[in-house]
């Protein structure tokens, strides 16, 4: 029987280096790859990728989370994009445009800085360029310790609250249940070798001055986890970025506010084709 998070045909089963990985793909025409933040999974992008109809969506899920099998635990923030590389690969894409929300940016920052060739234009949906600082590495540290231990539902209490805008919570308990069963349901494999590899991530911030492609940074007005003001920081230093804030989003923009965030993705993708 289908897994009822699958919409009906549009899953696929890509293998990676052995790891079985879901893949969303719909549509033609100007390739869209859209990566997802920690501890989610491809569904957050589902109210953004549906209207943007014209553009080859593709949407998987990083290893271990949604439908996709866990990788090792050191696979790295390298290992990911090595996945999205060979994603690409398999669908015989060669050039995409890279959107990524938090985590999915420090993947999207792997790939311009692997990959350079095959990324045409860049999304940077609330996420930031910095490593962790000594203080967020421990907390990682505590994280995983509490996840070997209890699993992943340890997660949802210490996450929820910080990952929607402090409105949403109030406005949104649908939108707040459905995150609770998809952060309880990630593989605490995967959940993680994703810790680990967010706490050992390079520095991006001086690859920004060298990013070449088109670039939009999205910003959630409330986003608890990254501030406005560092988001515009980061696209000041990228040469020509667009900046936009999204009011009433937290750092789940596409989830949030999903009409404003398709209207400035939309806006931007059209401006590349
Ligand atoms: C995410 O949304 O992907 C995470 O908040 C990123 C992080 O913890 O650094």
């Amino acid at each position: 029987m289908r897994d009822p998070r699958e919409r009906a045909g549009a899953v696929q089963y890509l293998e990676l280096n052995g790891v079985r990985t879901a893949v969303e793909v719909h549509g033609d025409g100007l390739a869209v790859l859209f990566i997802h933040g920690f501890p989610l999974d491809r569904t957050i992008w589902h109210q953004v990728v549906a209207p943007l109809t014209g553009y080859h969506r593709i949407v998987p899920d990083l290893a271990g989370f949604g439908l996709s099998e866990p990788s090792d635990e050191e696979h790295g923030i390298a290992g990911y994009a090595d996945d999205m590389s060979a994603v690409l690969d398999q669908l015989a894409v060669d050039r995409a445009v890279v959107c990524g929300l938090s985590m999915g940016g420090y993947v999207a920052f792997d790939l311009v800085r692997r990959f350079p060739k095959r990324v045409v234009g860049l999304v940077l949906v609330n996420t930031r360029a910095d490593a962790d600082g000594l203080d967020a590495r421990a907390r990682r540290e505590e994280m995983m310790r509490q996840v070997r231990e209890r699993g992943t539902s340890s997660l949802v209490d210490a996450m929820l609250p910080a990952l929607l805008a402090p409105e949403t919570v109030v406005t949104m308990p649908g939108l707040v249940d459905a995150l609770r069963a998809m952060i309880g349901s990630a593989s605490p494999t995967g959940v993680v070798a994703a810790l680990r590899a967010m706490k050992e991530r390079a520095d991006s911030t001086p690859l920004l001055r060298q990013i070449s492609v088109p670039t939009l940074v999205v910003a959630g007005r409330d986003d608890q986890l990254i501030p406005v003001d560092q988001s515009r920081a980061m696209a000041e230093r990228i040469p020509g970025a667009q900046f936009t804030v999204i009011p009433g989003a937290g750092h789940l923009a596409p989830m949030e506010q999903p009409v404003a965030t398709t209207r400035v993705l939309g806006e931007f993708l059209e401006s590349l084709v």
